[in-house]
């Protein structure tokens, strides 16, 4: 199979990238900066492309069977349409050139999850500021994306995860129609439950993705979001 990546230079992207050659797939690794992509494979073609740029999108997409999209923006207080007008050139090329299949990451914190347990009490008071302040450009514009991707009439499923961090191995995640569990998942399982969906067909769903096992704690994840900014 072959699939193009979006978003694949990315913290998540790597990854996917690494476990789709791994798995067998062709893969286009699409990004603004192809000189930086850390690894080479005879089955990999590294594509420099803005997703915003609807003639460079449709020439990758076209000749794809699944597109998988990690794209990604840090929060900001600037209007963003990359998630929305990114996603938005995705899906007209795949319409145009017949490719099926999508896979995209969202975000549970652009959603109210009731439902939800395990989160750190810390978390339930910290998120509805975020998702308000911080967050709002970001999580309004994937929001939008969603729309767009569950408007498309493609063979689409769109992946939320919880807050982002990184383990050395794939763990026994929970994921699919539930409530997320916890306030974490780890970009090696998101990574591995995107390539698991691209190969499938006839999905038209909203799955959400958690990690339970060796979570970081919430202390060290605002450390972490300091140090990065820092
Ligand atoms: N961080 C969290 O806690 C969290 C929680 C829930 C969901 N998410 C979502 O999870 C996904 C993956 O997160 P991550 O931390 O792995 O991502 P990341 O490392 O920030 O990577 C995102 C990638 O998107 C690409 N990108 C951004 N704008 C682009 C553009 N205009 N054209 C082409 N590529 C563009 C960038 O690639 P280039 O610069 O190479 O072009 C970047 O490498 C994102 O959708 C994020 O919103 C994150």
């Amino acid at each position: 199979m072959r699939i193009a990546i979006f978003g694949a230079n990315g913290q998540t992207g790597r990854l996917a990238t690494r476990y789709a050659l791994d798995a067998g797939h062709t893969t286009v690794a699409v990004t603004r900066r192809p000189d930086d992509f850390p690894f080479a494979d005879p089955a990999l073609t590294v594509a420099g492309a803005d997703v915003h740029d609807a003639d460079a999108v449709a020439d990758i997409v076209a000749r794809a069977d699944a597109v998988l999209s990690t794209l990604g923006v840090p929060f900001t207080r600037e209007p963003i349409n990359t998630y929305s007008r990114g996603t938005a050139n995705i899906v007209a090329a795949m319409q145009s050139s017949g490719v099926p299949r999508l896979v995209v990451v969202s975000s549970t914190g652009a959603f109210h999850y009731p439902g939800r347990t395990g989160a750190p009490f810390a978390l339930r008071l910290v998120e509805p500021v975020i998702t308000r302040t911080i967050g709002k450009a970001v999580y309004d514009d994937i929001r939008r994306m969603e729309t767009i991707v569950h408007d498309s009439g493609l063979d689409w499923t769109v992946v939320r995860p919880s807050g982002l961090f990184d383990l050395p191995r794939v763990t026994e995640y929970v994921s699919g129609e539930v409530d997320p569990v916890g306030a974490f998942t780890s970009r090696s399982d998101l990574a591995d439950y995107l390539l698991s969906l691209a190969v499938q067909h006839g999905n038209h769903d909203t799955v959400t993705i958690s990690t339970t096992a060796d979570t970081p704690t919430m202390w060290q994840t605002i450390r972490r979001e300091a140090f990065k900014s820092a």
